[in-house]
């Protein structure tokens, strides 16, 4: 058993930190030119294999990918993520071949982004409880409802959306399909103003009688809530990696401060180390849950209960970590223009998106019950 990343692995970790560091910008707008200059490097379609436009890596090279971009910039990492893992490998695992040629180069290249649109005003947690419908007609189907809180949405080129041909079903009649951005019918609302994670937007959708081919249909009927589940499991591990990124963004900052002040002869109390030292050390456990999903993922194996661990871990711990370095750091970290308060507003959400840290817990229990 080996608990270090390979040479390669750690090569490519520094490769990730020197492009984010030297290329991210982290300011307030859509970071349009982040994407950009992912995509010149291959990062907006890292784990796609070759074949379609990729890079053909492993997942947990996406992943030290993922926490290396989201500790100079979350936004970024979090639509990175959402496009690659929620956006991209649905046509990848789950579309036809006519689907993979017509949308994977793109999405693989960067040129197109992906987003996923799965919940609803009235099913967030409880998923299998959607209710935009979807209406059999001549060579496809009608698409009647609204979505919320997507992340891309507006920006994105391509979305999949998940609705009912039957709500008698339930989770057996929900369907996914791939909308185009310029759809007849698809209305994109205006992004929403949020605690954090300002430069991704967020927004919502509505489906006006919008016409979706049949051969836009991803799977079969009745095969959409395993899809979306399925994805999920690679998805959570994506913001994991977020949550890892974001920690260390804090917990950066902040050695780099308390060193300053030791320099000043303001010596470090006890105080202090014990909470850095137990940042310290949930950092490390983070890290090893997180990159063993994402190895058991690269295995094969379902990862539904290490991926809900890794991401509920990491993204408790990334809001812990910036409210724990607020303490450390004093008064001074809480002027806006600290990073500490990005670090602090950014946390939340990842709490929150591509299933609530509460239904990490389900997941988890559900599995352990299973297991015993
Ligand atoms: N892989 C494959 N199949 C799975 C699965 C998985 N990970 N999880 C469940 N399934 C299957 C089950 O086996 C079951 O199939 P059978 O009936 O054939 O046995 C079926 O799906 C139904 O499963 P459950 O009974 O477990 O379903 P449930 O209704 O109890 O829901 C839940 C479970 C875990 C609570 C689920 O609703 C859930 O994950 N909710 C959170 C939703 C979420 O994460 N939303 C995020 C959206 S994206 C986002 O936030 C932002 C963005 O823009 C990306």
């Amino acid at each position: 058993m080996t608990f270090t990343l390979t040479v390669e692995h750690k090569k490519k970790r520094e490769e990730f930190r020197c492009f984010a560091e030297e290329e991210l910008d982290s300011g307030d707008h859509f970071p349009q030119e982040n994407l950009q200059k992912a995509a010149e490097r291959g990062y907006m379609g890292y784990p796609i294999p070759v074949q379609w436009g990729g890079q053909g890596r492993d997942f947990l090279s996406y992943i030290l990918l993922i926490e290396e971009i989201s500790r100079v910039c979350s936004s970024t990492g979090a639509i990175t993520a959402v496009h690659t893992s929620v956006g991209t490998f649905p046509i990848l695992y789950y579309g036809t071949d006519q689907q993979k040629k017509r949308y994977l180069p793109g999405l693989a290249r960067g040129e197109l982004l992906g987003a996923f649109a799965l919940t609803e005003a009235g099913a967030g947690s409880d998923a299998a409880s959607l209710a935009t419908t979807a209406t059999a007609v001549e060579d496809g189907y009608r698409l009647n409802g609204s979505k919320l809180f997507i992340t891309s949405g507006g920006q994105a080129d391509i979305y999949t959306v998940f609705a009912t041909v039957d709500r008698e079903k339930g989770v057996k009649g929900i369907t996914a399909f791939l909308v185009e951005k310029n759809t007849a019918g698809l209305i994109v609302g205006k992004p929403e103003k949020k605690m954090g994670l300002n430069r991704s937007h967020t927004t919502e959708l509505q489906f006006e009688d919008l016409f979706v081919p049949k051969s836009n249909r991803l799977g079969n009927e009745g095969e959409g809530f395993k899809i979306a589940m399925s994805l999920l499991d690679g998805g959570r591990i994506g913001i994991a990696a977020q949550g890892l990124g974001m920690a260390r963004a804090a917990i950066d900052f902040t050695v780099n401060y308390l060193k300053e002040q030791d320099l000043k002869g303001n010596k470090t109390e006890q105080g202090v180390s014990f909470v850095l030292a137990d940042l310290a050390c949930s950092f490390e456990a983070a890290r090893l849950l997180v990159y063993r999903a994402a190895a058991l993922k690269d295995s094969g194996a379902r990862c539904s209960k290490e991926a809900s661990m890794g991401k509920m871990f990491a993204t408790d711990l990334a809001m812990t970590a910036a409210t724990k370095c607020m303490d450390l750091c004093g008064l001074a970290s809480a002027r806006e223009e600290s990073p500490l308060v990005r670090y602090f507003r950014d946390a939340k959400a990842p709490q929150i998106y591509e299933g609530s840290n509460q239904i990490q817990r389900i997941v988890i229990a559900r599995q352990i019950l299973r297991d015993y």
